[in-house]
């Protein structure tokens, strides 16, 4: 059992992720500032996992950014943190290009007050989200972690200098366990429906904007560009069930906290591609419903095909995905189904 900080453990891969180390015998103590999740989400994580001692599941509402609050967060634990998960960040390519400053500010500042804190509190294990986005329009496929990092938004700018930083500090401080893990497309939900991604606003990411289209709230689905160079025109990615990528972060810290210390830098996906248009007919086969899509231009910052080579991943952690396209489409629409606007529904 470890002593576990995690930043952003409110958000859609955190709530996921921390019921994944609650079941697994952690305790946490998570910093989060509520800027892109809610309260309830943790609340319903305490009760799946069936935490009714405050001991184990320890929150605080605060910045990365704030010394402070990272300060009071390691202090709660006497400074007996055993690793840190840093989930906290933001994460839509599009809103980057409007918000440059933002997003290097959370994504890189937010990360170095963070590692300034863990070195303040004696903490070198560090796991941190990073992103397929780093690879750009890859020209290999899969994509191993050897392919060039090129991102071509400012979201994937600002990850790739933490994971410079990160190298850096891997490389010339004793003693750090780090692991750089790249997620391909993260998506569904916990198969019992009380835990689920909740954007706020129009969904970035293909897979609520489709369930929020099977529940009413929105008319059509569009698919941005029918033109790209892939067999149905529309777009290739990994997607990654997210209770899998919630166990492949268990399993990093598993082996971080096993082995001599190390930076790991490795790729959580599936390993299979699908297109928009095919995971629109799974998702319609699945649940009966009818999803109109309307084609649009291609968005700035997208790429056409992005899928992962996990046997890295396989081979460090003997961790791999267990679930299928099938299985992310029951899951995600069981908890739009169940919570049509997610954890805060409007007051009527
Ligand atoms: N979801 C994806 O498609 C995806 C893909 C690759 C990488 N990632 C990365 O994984 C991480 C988690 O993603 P997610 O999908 O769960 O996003 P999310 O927005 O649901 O969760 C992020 C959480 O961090 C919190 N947060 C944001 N800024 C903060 C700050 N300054 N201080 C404290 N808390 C803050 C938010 O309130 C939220 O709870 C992010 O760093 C993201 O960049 C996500």
């Amino acid at each position: 059992m470890s002593e576990l900080l995690i930043t952003g453990g409110s958000g859609f891969i955190g709530s996921h992720t921390c019921l994944v180390l609650l079941e697994a015998g952690h305790r946490l103590i998570v910093i989060d500032n509520y800027s892109n999740s809610s309260p309830r989400a943790l609340e319903r994580v305490a009760e799946l996992a069936g935490v009714a001692n405050k001991e184990c599941l320890k929150i605080f509402v605060g910045d990365v950014r704030n010394s402070e609050a990272l300060d009071l967060a390691f202090r709660s634990a006497e400074d007996r943190i055993d690793g840190v998960i840093h989930f906290a960040g933001l994460k839509a390519a599009g809103e980057s290009f409007k918000k440059p400053l933002e997003y290097w500010d959370v994504n890189l500042g937010g990360t170095r007050c963070l590692l300034d804190a863990m070195v303040r509190h004696s903490c070198r294990t560090i796991v941190f989200s990073s992103t397929a986005t780093l690879y750009g329009h890859s020209a290999q496929l899969p994509i191993t972690e050897n392919a060039e990092v090129r991102p071509i938004n400012p979201y994937g700018n600002s990850k790739a200098a933490v994971e410079m930083l990160l190298a850096d500090i891997a490389s010339h401080e004793a003693g750090w366990r780090i692991a750089c893990l790249r997620y391909f497309n993260p998506v569904g939900a916990h198969s019992s429906g009380e835990i689920g991604e909740d954007p706020k606003g129009t969904p970035d990411n293909l897979f609520p904007f489709i369930s929020q289209v099977a529940v009413g709230r929105r008319d059509q689905l569009s698919v941005f560009g029918g033109d790209w160079p892939t067999p149905d025109g529309s777009c290739i990615r990994d997607y990654i069930h997210v209770m899998d990528l919630a166990e492949g972060h268990n399993a990093a810290l598993d082996v971080l906290q096993r082995e001599k210390p190390q930076l790991l830098t490795l790729n959580l996906g599936s390993g299979v591609g699908y297109s928009v248009l095919e995971v629109v007919r799974e998702f319609e086969k699945v649940t009966g419903k009818k999803i109109p899509y309307i084609i649009r231009a291609r968005r700035l910052g997208d790429a056409p095909c992005t899928v992962a080579d996990p046997t890295k991943a396989t081979k460090c952690l003997g961790w791999q995905t267990r679930r299928s396209l099938s299985d992310i489409c029951r899951d995600g629409w069981s908890w739009q189904k169940k919570y049509p606007f997610g954890y805060d529904p409007p007051q009527k």
